[in-house]
């Protein structure tokens, strides 16, 4: 197999960065890594295995070459330079939401649906962050009983919202210490209105409000899970709330059947499942937590039991860590897995 030259676009961002530490240890044979951003960040220097990369302007240009590249700098980025880069015979694999719901795009994880893969027509969709936690718990369930009905509470880290919404964090928390207020200047949306204080609070909005007094990140769970799992029968509802976390999101499922699944079938069935661990032993308080998962690429779940009030319903609580199973985890796994098959679009 000759070696993948690779691009990052974001590679300055929270998910880049991740996905540069965690390319470091891939078994893919590596050619040349290129690191882009905007032109404020062109000339820093990133480690990567043992070297010093510059990181370069993100131009009409940069794809020449390029066997995979990565986009983790936002929707408006992927829009403009995706096409680019497949028309200079790269493989796009984008983190942002903006070719997710289209459906010449296949949208993978690569646990729930690595078929999706094969259709590829030069761009395959990294889907969103809770979304990737939610369905790495709700696959091996789908196993046991057809699902009627899925109510989501999430509990979002601010590193969700990238390196700026982790700095205000933690300026804020250092501001309280010191007896000082900080204003909030990016949370809940960077472009928003409003700002609020996040150290100390929850805000109950993650990305911009849409249709039906929703947040659009409410809708992408809704919308991308039917897609991943090919079914828009799936009734699906929740709210999404930002929390004062640094890293890892959580949430609350509560999962209704069409037919009876018991807690130790669901633990069975969630165990077996790759990418997965089961941590629920209540006599011992041990259940996941959030602060746990810094730099663990697998989703975990707890507090497993059945919801009584309905006839055959499930609640669990899951923990991942966003920037790596939700997003720069499941990238590469994604890359790994074209590699693997050998769909790259050179070799199509
Ligand atoms: P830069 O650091 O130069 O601004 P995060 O999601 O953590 O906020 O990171 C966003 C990423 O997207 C950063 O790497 C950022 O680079 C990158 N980015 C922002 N604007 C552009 C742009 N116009 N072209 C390329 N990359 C961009």
């Amino acid at each position: 197999m000759s070696n993948i030259n690779i691009a990052i676009v974001g590679a300055t961002g929270a998910v880049g960065r991740t996905l540069i530490k965690l390319l470091e240890k891939t078994n893919m044979p590596l050619g040349e890594v290129i690191l882009l951003a905007s032109s404020r960040s062109a000339g820093r220097k990133i480690d990567f295995r043992g070297e010093e990369l510059v990181v370069e302007e993100t131009t009409e240009s940069s794809f020449h070459d390029i066997d995979i590249a990565f986009f983790c700098a936002g929707g408006s980025i992927s829009d403009k330079y995706a096409q680019i880069a497949v028309d200079s015979g790269a493989l796009v694999i984008d983190n942002s939401s903006h070719f997710r719901l289209d459906s010449n795009v296949p949208l993978v994880i690569p646990e729930v649906n690595p078929e999706a893969i094969l259709s590829h027509k030069g761009i395959i969709a990294n889907p969103n962050c809770s979304t990737i936690i939610m369905l790495m718990a709700l696959k091996p369930l789908q196993k046991l009983a057809d699902i009627k009905r899925v109510v989501y509470s999430t509990y979002q880290a601010v590193s969700g919202g990238g390196n700026q919404a982790i700095s205000e964090l933690e300026g804020q928390i250092r501001s309280y210490i010191e007896g000082e207020v900080k204003e909030a200047t990016v949370l809940p949306v960077a472009n928003g209105k409003n700002h609020y204080q996040i150290a100390f609070n929850l805000l109950p909005q993650v990305d911009v409000f849409d249709e039906g007094y929703y947040t659009k990140e409410e809708w992408k769970m809704i919308k991308e899970t039917h897609k991943i799992l090919g079914n828009k029968e799936i009734g699906i509802t929740g709210t999404c709330v930002r929390v004062p976390v640094f890293w890892s999101h959580s949430e609350v499922l509560n999962v209704e059947f069409f037919d009876k699944v018991t807690r130790d079938q669901a633990i069975a069935a969630l165990e077996s499942f790759p990418g997965l661990k089961v941590l629920d032993v209540p006599e011992e308080q041990l259940y996941p937590m959030p602060i746990d998962y810094y730099n663990d690429d697998n989703v975990y779940v707890g507090r497993i039991r059945e919801d009584n009030s309905i006839e055959n319903g499930i609640n669990l609580w899951v923990v991942g860590n966003q920037l790596r199973k939700g997003a720069a985890t499941n990238a590469l796994q994604i890359a790994e897995l074209v590699v693997k098959k050998d769909l790259l679009s050179k070799s199509l």
